[in-house]
């Protein structure tokens, strides 16, 4: 029996950081609301598109797990902010990083995206097709953000969160997964004006239009993400107390508490950094696991339980037993592109925008 061990980790934030203060410089919200709705203190934005925040986490990655990127067969990205339409960010991953060898596919399940990945490169390990593969989460959600929305537009940041996953026949990785799609509340959160839904001869210039029930998707958020984890746990025969972390989709601090209260655990069972990063959509499950390894979250076998949800509205939750590896073979020394522009001024564009138009 073939598994897929998680043999490398990497993590890429932009520098750029924008606080609860800042946003309540231009939009009527104010630090107070949003760190007690959500959790979230700041998040980053980006000056580079998706591809080079997920070429550097995948590179990081790569360089964890000791492999040179030409032994990489595929690389797995999960958008919901491509760089372009055609052809795939996950095709310029795969040159950005040297891995020539590799097949290159981007999948877009929102926030659940990484789990959905994970997943399928994880059967494409097991099933014997690629020996090791590279799976990112990525997102530049500031792109979508519409700045006259407040309710939506405080959640959302920046960054790129990947691992490596190698052959093996020990039962290692992501053992379970249970995924999906609660596509009846697709409505509920959606980024119009794009697509083959639009008559783009009638309409050239359409405008992203951020439909969002907060709510809702709240409520459907708890109940997708417990119920997925409650299968994987019966699949896995563990129960909640065997979890030794729960790395789930960083979204809103009262959803993970709701979660971490149906499965009573302790603070240090659940890993939290929404304070720093916001929402990054499909990044927050990769970036949160690569922060758990690097600050010694994470210790040889443990028993790591993830759950995301996301738009469509799809859900998830699945079961990765760790291996040893908890330090990194080498570590990878590149940046990104200096920028000397604050979060304000990289998006002073936007909400200007946005504002006058609202
Ligand atoms: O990962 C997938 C995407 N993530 C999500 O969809 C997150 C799921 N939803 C949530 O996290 C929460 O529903 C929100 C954080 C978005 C909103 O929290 P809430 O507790 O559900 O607030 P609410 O929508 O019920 O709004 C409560 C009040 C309203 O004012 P009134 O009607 O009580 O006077 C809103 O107008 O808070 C107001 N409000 C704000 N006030 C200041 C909404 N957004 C803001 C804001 N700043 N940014």
């Amino acid at each position: 029996m073939q598994y897929a061990e998680i043999t490398g980790w990497g993590k890429c934030l932009p520098p750029a950081i924008l606080t609860n203060e800042d946003i309540a410089k231009h939009v009527d919200t104010s630090d107070e609301w949003i760190t007690s709705r959500t959790g979230i203190k700041e998040r980053r934005i980006s000056h580079v598109g998706t591809a080079e925040l997920a070429a550097l986490a995948a590179k990081r990655a790569i360089a964890a797990a000791g492999i040179d990127p030409t032994e990489i067969e595929l690389v797995a990205l999960a958008t919901s902010t491509p760089d372009m339409l055609v052809p795939n960010s996950a095709s310029k991953v795969q040159n950005l990083i040297g891995a020539k060898n590799a097949a290159a596919v981007d999948m877009n399940s929102a926030c659940t995206g990484f789990l959905y990945a994970l997943q399928s490169a994880t059967a494409q390990v097991r099933m014997g097709a690629v020996k090791k593969a590279v799976v990112i989460g990525a997102e530049r959600m500031s792109w979508f953000v519409n700045w006259s929305q407040r309710e939506s537009a405080v959640l959302f940041g920046d960054g790129a969160g990947a691992v490596v996953i190698e052959a093996t026949d020990k039962p290692l990785g992501l053992l379970n997964a249970k995924l999906g799609c609660d596509s009846e509340a697709r409505d509920i959160l959606q980024v119009q004006g794009f697509g083959t839904e639009i008559d783009r001869y009638d309409n050239p210039a359409a405008a992203l239009n951020i439909q969002f029930i907060g709510k809702e998707i709240f409520k459907r958020a708890v109940r997708g993400m417990g119920q997925g984890a409650n299968t994987v746990m019966e699949q896995a025969n563990i129960k909640a107390s065997d979890i030794n972390l729960l790395v789930p989709h960083q979204a809103n601090l009262r959803i993970i508490a709701a979660l971490q209260k149906q499965f009573e655990l302790s603070d240090e069972q659940v890993m939290v950094n929404i304070h720093n990063y916001g929402n990054t959509s499909a990044a927050t499950v990769a970036i949160a696991l690569c922060e758990a390894v690097e600050n010694g979250r994470i210790k040889p076998g443990d028993n790591i339980m993830t759950a995301a949800f996301g738009a469509g509205l799809t859900w998830g939750a699945g079961y990765i037993k760790w291996g040893d590896r908890i330090t990194p073979v080498n570590t990878c020394d590149d940046s990104l592109p200096a920028s000397d522009k604050s979060a304000l001024e990289l998006l002073s564009n936007a909400m200007t925008y946005c504002l006058n138009k609202a």
